[in-house]
Order: structure tokens, then sequence, then C-alpha cells
């Protein structure tokens, strides 16, 4: 029987700790702020962004929204970003994606200043212990170090090379002394690769595709997917019935990594308000 992480758990302390920095903050004068920009009104986005406010309003965190037309040029999104770049009072910015076809996804995320990128984006291949990481990858460490799993040295396997989840998933593991495998789609005899791993980490949008006969005895399993059922429901990208009782620890869909990434931003918004005043 594998020990469930709980995410919700996990989370919930993370945002208390948050909540105390943002009051340690708030005694020496500083509010830190988060910048939300959306841009159009997909539904999913309209989701997301209302969640990451409530959960700045929670911790006291303060956040301005910024909801701009879907006819909104790159140009005038930039202006927009170099204003609060520019702006001392806002320590975090966050640009929700994905943006509307006639915008150049990279042009937005490269013009954000490095030290407000709250979302880890503009960390690059071979970002280092200090850099402020991608919320989800940082969420997943965050939840195999509330178990106290070593991953020094453990194999480690990452399904899926996004540039949100994959990559910089890999590169953390890598930072902590892990032996890492990234597959993807393209990946020969994936079985193979997938009955070594120590620890699994599965973000690639497959309903249940990791099945027990796929793991080993005693694995750690992530489950980053979020996939609807027909009725409805989540599931993620590990069939957790089969998968379960072969690992020693697992997390579920829902209340696994899902409430680590806002959770994490919450840090990494807070982290900004820190060194933005250490500099100043
Ligand atoms: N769209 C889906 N996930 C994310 C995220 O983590 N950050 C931003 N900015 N947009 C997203």
């Amino acid at each position: 029987m594998g020990k469930i992480i709980n995410g919700r758990k996990v989370a919930k302390d993370v945002l208390n700790r948050v909540k105390e920095q943002t009051a340690f903050l708030k005694e020496r004068g500083i509010s830190p702020c988060l910048a939300v920009i959306i841009v159009g009104e997909d539904p999913a986005s309209l989701v997301y962004v209302k969640n990451k406010q409530a959960a700045c309003e929670k911790v006291g965190i303060i956040s301005r929204r910024f909801s701009l037309p879907e006819s909104t040029t790159e140009e005038e999104l930039i202006l927009l970003i170099k204003k609060l770049n520019a702006d001392s009072s806002v320590h975090g910015i966050l640009c929700q994606l994905p943006l509307p076809r006639h915008i150049n996804e990279k042009s937005i995320l490269r013009a954000i200043d490095e030290g407000k990128d709250v979302d880890g984006f503009s960390a690059r291949i071979g970002f280092d212990r200090n850099d402020i990481a991608p919320c989800t990858p940082q969420g997943v460490i965050e939840l195999l170090a509330s178990e106290n799993i070593d991953i020094k040295g453990k194999n480690c396997v990452v399904l899926g090379r996004s540039n949100i989840v994959g990559k910089p998933m890999a590169l953390l593991l890598l930072l902590n002394d892990g032996t890492v495998t990234v597959c993807h789609s393209k990946t020969k005899n994936l079985i193979d690769i997938t009955r070594r791993a120590d620890i699994l980490v599965v973000a690639i949008g497959k309903p249940r595709f990791i099945t027990g006969d796929m793991v080993k005895n005693g694995v750690t399993v992530i489950d980053v997917g979020i996939n609807r059922n027909a009725d409805g429901s989540l599931c993620g990208d590990v069939d957790f019935d089969s998968v379960e009782p072969k690992a020693e620890y697992i997390t579920k869909v829902p209340g696994g990594v899902g409430p680590m990434t806002i959770a994490m931003l919450m840090q990494n918004t807070i982290v900004a308000a820190m060194r933005s005043n250490a500099q100043n």
C-alpha cells in the first residue's frame, strides 16, 4: 500500500508560512503585491486567475488585476509589462497563458523583469538554486520534501517535456542530485525506463496512462496530470488503482500536485518582494 502524499495539507502549510512572511514584511512597511494580467476571456484562465487572486487575499498579498480585451496588441501588452516592471510597489508579474494567437508568448514572457517573474518562466536552461523556479515543478519538490524523500542518487524519470512542467522538473531534480531521464511521446521502450524509476513524475496529459505493470515495487509516483472523465470528474495521468499497491509514496488527483501550484506562486511572490527589499 502506497502512502498518499496529501497535497492539500502540504499546500496549506506553505500558505501558512507565506502568510507569516507577508505579515513580517508588512510590519517593515513592504506590502507584497502581485500583478495578474489576463488577456481575453478564456474560461479556464478566468477560473485560474480567480483562484490565484483568492489565494493572494488569503495570505495577505495585494493582487492587482489587469483584464485586457482579446484585441490587445503585443505592443500594448509589452507596454503594460514595462510599466509594471518599473513600478516598485509591484513585486510579482504574472501573465496568464495561453495568450491570444496574435500575441507572441515568448516575447511577452521575455518582457517580464526576471526579478518579478513569479511564474519562473524566464528561468533558463541551467538555472540555479537561487532562481525562482516554475511553480508546479517546485511544488513537486516540496511534496517530496514533505515526506523526507531523498532525491540524491535516485533514478528520477520525468514523463513529459513541456516548458512549464517537464523541462523545469528535470532541472530541479538534477539540482537535487537525482539521476534524471526525460521521456516523451517519441521515447522508445518506455516501459523499460519507467520500470527503473525510483521517482516517477508524470505530466503527459493522458488519462490513466501509467499502469501498475509499468512501475517497480517501492516507487514514488507524482501525478501532475489533470484530465476530465466523461462524467465530469477529474483523473490524473496515473492509473491510481493499479499503481498504488506497488508504490511506497503516491499522489492523488485531485488533492495532490494541483493545490501546490498556487501555493508556490504565493511563495515566489514573497521571495520576489523580499529580494526587491534587500536590493533597495
Ligand atoms: N496557464 C496554465 N498554467 C499557467 C501557469 O502556471 N502560469 C501562467 N501564467 N499561465 C498558466
